[in-house]
């Protein structure tokens, strides 16, 4: 989809569709001041429109250019962010959809954002809510709607900003869907081996750099966790670094993502049942997807931050010399852990991964993972829990990454760490036991997790929102990207000098 930010007046522009987000306070003024430049019709649409959230009305004006104006409700003036622009946006991509348009127009709604944040959320709104996945549709794929092919918004003054906000909106969307691609993907299309290729691929494509260790090298650095995990599978596993080291960033010492890549998780031994939960399985390396989208972020946008990106992947599989419970492992860091449950396999590759790290001297590390589906029971879909380690600076980086998600849409909420709830883990045998209990047990994941860091840490569950069921506004069924705005935002936020001390 091209962007781009014209000056021509709202009558002369020639598109398929002109769209007009219109706040409920402001409709009367609105649709009265649009009669001159688009007819009549704008005055007399003022009846049927109450300019409520998701709403949308199609007018066909005599007097424009334009084929097509649609009036699309941001709600109250009151509630109006950038998240009330995304979901009108949204709106009218379904609206281009239903009429076919190949060129879009946004008259810039007036709004007490400024410019080049309300762009970047309508184009964010607007491309993310066009997002199909076809890859598997043998007709539709030939036949079915493209989604628009332009994109152009109206701006009065501050073409500058609204240039650079739609650009940042259109650099921002793309990284979310190829995360929604991968999580979309056949498990058979993105075995461990396969995942790393493609990681190599989009690095060579966007301009960082990626380096694919493979299952002789894991072993080498003894990273217990992940082979453990692995051995149920035939496939081999990978451990993929990348790195975002662009000459102005302002940091030495890096910022660390870590995505968890279990590119299929049939529990195991403790094998999952097939309805409700194994089905869904293949999204279970949606935070190595985020981590993916958010490094062709950062690479596009040129953000001024050190960055490097940890992939553990493989596969959770059953087979002949699988993982048991009972089963002692050597982790990474030295620690042992007792396997209890075979589907809690998450946490033994991101504690190698998260081990691993150390050795950056980082001054942050952030891992996000489809890790517990007490996560889902505490916060639906809605909003992703996120944890941190006790640390100097704790409350900082939970109000920071909390309005990040604020900002970017991708919600996040803390849980606590009290040290009570790391009391579940004790083993009778090894140093800690992989599982908790039925209780708390986004916690407790998080508790395990923490005996594997040594610096900053924050840790965001995603297995709600990274996948759904039903879908909601600009977030499609299935693979969501959740997770690549929030941390694009948090990173851009991170590296602003103001900010640092
Ligand atoms: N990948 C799952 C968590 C998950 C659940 C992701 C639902 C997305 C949606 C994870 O590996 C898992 O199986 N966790 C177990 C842990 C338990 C055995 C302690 C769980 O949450 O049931
Ligand atoms: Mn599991
Ligand atoms: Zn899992």
């Amino acid at each position: 989809m091209k962007v781009s930010v014209t000056t021509i007046p709202l009558a002369e522009l020639e598109v398929d569709l002109l769209l007009i987000p219109v706040a409920a306070e402001q409709r009367a003024r609105l649709l009265a001041d649009l009669k001159a430049p688009l007819g009549s019709t704008l005055e007399r649409a003022e009846a049927d429109f109450t300019g409520e959230a998701g709403e949308s009305l199609v007018l066909y004006p005599e007097a424009a250019r334009a084929r097509r104006v649609a009036l699309l409700g941001m709600g109250p003036a009151a509630a109006l962010d950038a998240e009330a622009l995304r979901r009108a946006a949204a709106e009218g991509a379904a609206v281009a959809a239903r009429c076919k348009a190949d060129t879009v127009a946004f008259r810039m709604p007036e709004t007490p954002l400024d410019a080049e944040v309300a762009s970047q959320a309508l184009v964010e709104g607007f491309m993310l809510a066009s997002y199909r996945f076809l890859r598997y549709k043998t007709e539709e794929a030939q036949t079915a709607y493209g989604g628009a092919q332009r994109l152009v918004f109206l701006a009065e003054q501050g073409d500058r900003a609204s240039r650079a906000g739609a650009e940042t909106g259109r650099i921002i969307a793309e990284a979310v869907m190829t995360a929604r691609d991968l999580v979309n993907l056949s498990p058979h299309e993105k075995t461990p081996t396969l995942l790393a290729r493609a990681i190599e691929k989009a690095a060579k494509k966007h301009g960082y750099e990626a380096d694919v260790w493979d299952k002789a090298l894991i072993e080498e650095e003894k990273m217990g966790g992940l082979l453990a995990v692995n051995r149920g599978s035939t496939e081999p596993p990978t451990f993929t670094v990348m790195t975002w080291k662009p000459e102005n960033a302002v940091n030495e010492r890096p910022v660390i993502l870590v995505g968890k890549g279990v590119v299929f998780d049939t529990g195991g031994l403790s094998l999952k049942p097939t309805k409700g939960s194994m089905d869904s399985m293949k999204c279970d390396m949606a935070g190595a997807a985020a981590v993916i989208g958010t490094f062709e972020a950062l690479a596009k946008l040129e953000l001024p931050l050190y960055v490097i990106g940890l992939i553990p992947a493989t596969d959770n599989r059953p087979g002949e010399n699988a993982y048991v419970p009972g089963d002692v492992l050597h982790m990474h860091s030295g620690k042992t852990v007792e396997v209890l449950n075979t589907d809690a396999e998450g946490r033994l590759i991101l504690a190698d991964a998260l081990s691993f790290a150390r050795t950056y001297m980082p001054e942050l590390v952030i891992d996000i993972a489809t890790l517990t589906g007490a996560a889902v029971v505490a916060m639906g879909t809605e909003a992703a829990p996120v944890l941190t380690n006790d640390l100097d600076g704790a409350a900082e980086r939970l109000a920071a990454i909390e309005a990040a998600g604020r900002r970017s849409g991708d919600r996040v909420h803390r849980l606590p760490m009290y040290r009570e709830y790391g009391d579940l883990l004790k083993s009778d045998v090894a140093d800690i036991k992989n599982i908790g209990g039925r209780e708390a047990g986004t916690i407790t994941a998080a508790k395990f997790l923490e005996h594997f860091v040594s610096y900053p840490w924050l840790h965001v569950d995603i297995a709600g929102p990274a996948f759904l069921d039903t879908p909601k506004p600009y977030r499609p069924r299935g693979g969501t990207g959740f997770g690549v705005r929030l941390l694009v935002d948090f990173l851009r936020d991170y590296a602003n000098p103001k900010k640092r001390r």
